[in-house]
């Protein structure tokens, strides 16, 4: 007997060996879809291949594909539990030729699995066809030779394959499997077909067509082969067993609930375990492809399924949250198959445990509401839509698990009622923007928020998607279309581009469609989570419900992602560096650059900055994967992350974490940095490529800013810096190694050639030279009866002015000399002495105040034999000698 993995791998292996490439499977959530909520078939990720409008290097390709069924067109959930084939997750195997075979190979290639590989008897399989193919109806003959009693021709919708209201189509043949006659059923097309004995195992597809909007089928460039087999079922057949949740993959999830809740799994509990194992694998791996439960869109259809799951994890008494404790059981039988669900096995446990852990706070009171409301109901009849609602609204309970928890009594929910309620919450909301104060232009807004919901953010996991325009606005008001050369801003009903917020930029890129293109300048957030793409026409007309390809500007996202990481990093080396005071205060994520402002009391040293850079940049080498979770706010406080002082947190957030270092010393059970952040971030430190601290400085009292650049930009400043290094080598004649040493000597050279020309200016201007005074202020004279040296000097600084004094003071024994010293700005400093004799007659310090006036200054001060002063106006020295000569003379 084969196991599920088995069975996968031969699948695959089959294929590759008939020149078919193995595919890995693409994501749940379609990147090149706009409409399409979960990846839901095989050929999903090749739908614009085979239209011709994108193309790969190989024209065969093998997929074993992740599929969800829930939410949306194709929605299994309600009937998981209840039935051996539903599921909400199931795998899709399958082969694909894209303008390459055609029927004849496929068919051929299909038995030849079926029948050599897999062993199947001929006589248990039966094929159908669409009711005109002839050619398929005798290649089944011809190939497969099977009785033409057991090549049943199908009209209608069953053999005719459409992705959707619009894509790829054709018709299509299915092969089905006979579990015997203990099974009531019959074949397809006949009255028993809906009985459970003849079971559809492979659907292949001949794709023809392209279906367009407006009803019109185009034929394809060339016809091509999609094929779909359910991995469960085929496993079912090959392992003997009629039902899917009989499989070995299937039978090991179970147990390991079975072990941890007791239940018996043929019991009267199977449903519940069985909704569980189902639910576990749609939840894992919607979680391991970025999906995260919310109250919108994708997250929600997640938290329905998760809450489904988790009442009937109380149902068998399972007292504390149980989801999480499954994970390592389907990590072990799927992980090998998809490793992204190792990679997230963390974020998966955590995300599981967090919501149970919540959705456990009311469930109990919630179900004890729903007993007693339905305590006189009995089958047939209908559940209180209000009450439902309340259900909903207050105790977290999704329409969905409401109506399951009354399925089993034959007792319905009137959705009219429910769906009466949710509008009259609405309104009561709408009531409330109309008073939020917000201005007349954002008002648009609020209206738009509520009748489209929130923006669902791809972002964190992919650049380029699908969506559909929802709403446009222009001059601040709602418009239907906006035309070649307009501005304006666009709504989508999903984007990756990142709106402002966090100090993170908004996203710029283009959006194209047929025809038509419009080039996003920015991306805003408004009224909460409408995420708003600003920007102008650049070709044809935009109007709502327009598809279109988003395409987020890639390498100046990955810079932004380098810059936001990097400020996690240098957070922490600052905390760690100065101190645990450390708080952030405002943060700018751009592109280009990095700043960081947080609370610190006084200038960072060179020597702390350059510490700062080294410990950031050995997180960088280390090249740890940078990891995000969903917690609980209180969680991640106590885990340790930083958070914004004073901002407001949802009861959810996301937490950052990157560096292993404290990891493994057990610091710090979550990263060396950790912060509440819903910023997009690098996959691994090293992606950030350098960090470079380019500058600090004050921008409040009491709070700094650093400034920083990463990959590029670092290295472009790097290299600037190393330019100027080269430039200044090359001026100086010297190595780049001596030039600081070169710099030390020259401006000690400086200094002492300063000195001597200050010297050499005293001795000429003392000697009574060219520089010296001249007219009438100039030279010895004799004012008031005694000799008066008067001096005016350009280039002496005040300083210096005393020891010429006393210098002149000496020269002539007995009498009063003033000096002005002119200083290069052109500002003076005025010094009088007066020789002991004279004191008596002559105060020096007055004298200084008489020069230091008609030098436009004020004031002075000394000793009456040495007193100094200055004045702003240099060029009034002579004034400011004469002046002291009349006060002499007058003294
Ligand atoms: N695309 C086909 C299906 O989903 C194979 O059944």
């Amino acid at each position: 007997m084969s196991g599920v993995n088995e069975i996968r791998s031969k699948f695959l292996d089959f294929f590759a060996e008939n020149g078919h490439e193995i595919v890995p499977s693409s994501p749940l959530v379609p990147r090149n879809d706009p409409t399409l909520m979960f990846t839901n078939a095989g050929m999903v990720q090749f739908k614009n291949v085979f239209t011709g409008v994108e193309k790969r290097p190989y024209q065969r390709a093998t997929t074993s594909q992740k599929c969800v069924r829930a939410g949306g067109k194709h929605n299994d959930l309600d009937n998981v539990g209840y039935t051996a084939r539903h599921h909400t997750f199931f795998e899709m195997l399958g082969n694909f030729s894209f303008g390459d075979y055609f029927k004849d190979r496929a068919i051929e290639l299909a038995w030849n699995l079926v029948t050599k590989e897999f062993g199947l008897p001929k006589d248990k399989l039966t094929a159908t066809v669409y009711i005109d193919d002839d050619e398929a109806f005798n290649l089944w003959k011809k190939i497969a030779g099977l009785p033409e009693s057991r090549i049943i021709r199908i009209a209608g919708s069953d053999n005719f394959w459409q992705m959707g209201d619009t894509g790829p189509c054709g018709p299509c043949s299915e092969i089905f499997y006979d579990h015997g006659d203990k099974i009531w059923g019959g074949p397809p097309g006949s009255a028993e077909q809906d009985g459970d004995r003849f079971i559809e195992i492979w659907n292949l597809v001949f794709m023809q067509f392209e279906q367009l909007e407006g009803g019109v089928r185009n034929p394809l460039p060339k016809p091509s082969i999609d094929t779909g087999a359910g991995l469960e079922r085929v496993a079912a057949v090959l392992q003997g067993k009629h039902d899917n949740y009989d499989i070995d993959l299937f039978v090991a999830l179970i147990r390991a609930i079975s072990e941890l809740t007791g239940a018996d799994p043929q019991g009267e509990q199977k449903a519940s375990l069985r909704v569980i194992a189902d639910h576990l694998r749609a939840s894992s791996f919607l979680i391991s492809d970025g999906v995260l439960p919310s109250n919108e869109g994708r997250g929600y259809v997640l938290r329905r399924i998760m809450r489904r799951a988790m009442r009937h994890a109380q149902l068998l008494g399972a007292r504390e949250p149980l989801m999480h404790r499954l994970v390592w059981a389907l990590v072990r039988e799927m992980g090998q198959a998809y490793p992204e669900l190792v990679r997230a096995e963390k974020l998966i446990e955590e995300t599981l445990r967090l919501e149970e852990t919540r959705f456990r706070k009311t469930l109990e009171r919630g179900l004890s509401i729903l007993d007693e409301k339905s305590s006189g109901l009995k089958k047939g009849d209908m559940f209180d839509g209000d009450t439902a609602f309340t259900l909903y609204d207050t105790y977290g309970f999704p329409l969905d698990l409401t109506q399951d928890a009354l399925k089993s009594r034959g007792i319905s929910v009137d959705q009219a009622a429910f769906s009466d309620a949710m509008e009259r919450q609405r309104e009561k909301a709408r009531a409330s923007w109309s008073g939020s104060g917000d201005t007349a232009s954002e008002n648009v807004w609020f209206p738009l928020r509520e009748k489209l919901g929130a923006t669902e953010f791809l972002g964190y996991d992919t650049e380029s998607a699908e969506g559909v325009v929802t709403a446009l606005v222009r001059d601040g008001k709602d418009a239907d279309s906006l035309k070649s050369g307009e501005s304006g801003a666009i709504v989508l009903n999903q984007t990756p581009f990142y709106a402002e917020s966090g100090g993170q930029v908004g996203d710029t890129g283009v959006l194209s469609g047929e025809g038509v293109k419009f080039r996003v300048t920015d991306t805003q957030k408004k009224a909460g989570d409408l995420f708003v793409h600003i920007g102008t026409v650049e070709q044809g007309t935009l109007k709502v419900g327009t598809a279109l390809q988003l395409e987020v500007d890639h390498s100046r996202r990955s810079s932004i992602r380098a810059h936001h990481s990097a400020t996690h990093l240098l957070h922490e080396a600052l905390r760690q560096v100065l101190g645990d005071h450390i708080a952030q205060r405002g943060s700018l994520v751009a592109p280009d650059r990095l700043r960081f402002d947080f609370v610190h009391p006084k200038p960072i040293t060179a020597e702390e900055l350059a510490r700062i850079e080294d410990i950031a940049n050995e997180v960088v080498l280390e090249n740890d994967e940078v990891t995000t979770r969903l917690m609980a706010v209180d969680d991640a406080r106590e885990a340790g992350a930083r958070a914004l002082f004073g901002e407001k947190y949802g009861d959810e957030v996301r937490v950052v974490s990157m560096g292993k270092q404290a990891r493994e010393q057990g610091q710090n059970a979550l990263g060396w940095s950790v912060e509440l952040c819903g910023g997009t971030h690098v996959r691994r430190t090293g992606d950030i490529g350098l960090i470079s601290v380019t500058g600090e400085s004050a921008v409040a009292s009491g709070v700094r800013r650093i400034e920083a650049l990463t990959g590029r930009h670092a290295r472009k400043h790097a290299n600037d810096t190393m330019a100027l290094a080269k430039t200044a080598a090359f001026e100086l004649r010297t190595s780049i190694e001596d030039v600081p040493a070169r710099i030390a000597a020259l401006m000690e050279e400086r200094k002492k050639l300063e000195r001597d020309l200050s010297d050499a200016r005293k001795k000429l201007a003392m000697g009574g030279g060219a520089s010296g005074g001249n007219g009438a202020a100039g030279g010895v004279r004799e004012a008031g009866g005694v000799k008066f040296l008067a001096r005016a000097i350009e280039g002496v600084e005040t300083k210096d002015l005393k020891s010429l004094v006393d210098d002149g003071k000496k020269q002539i024994g007995s009498g009063v000399v003033a000096i002005v010293g002119v200083t290069e700005d052109g500002k003076a400093g005025i010094v009088v002495g007066v020789t002991a004799d004279l004191t008596a007659r002559f105060n020096a310090v007055e004298l200084v105040r008489k020069g230091s006036e008609a030098l436009g200054g004020k004031g002075g001060g000394g000793r009456p034999d040495m007193a100094q002063a200055g004045g702003p106006d240099g060029a009034k020295a002579n004034a400011a000698l004469s002046a002291i000569e009349q006060a002499m003379m007058g003294a």
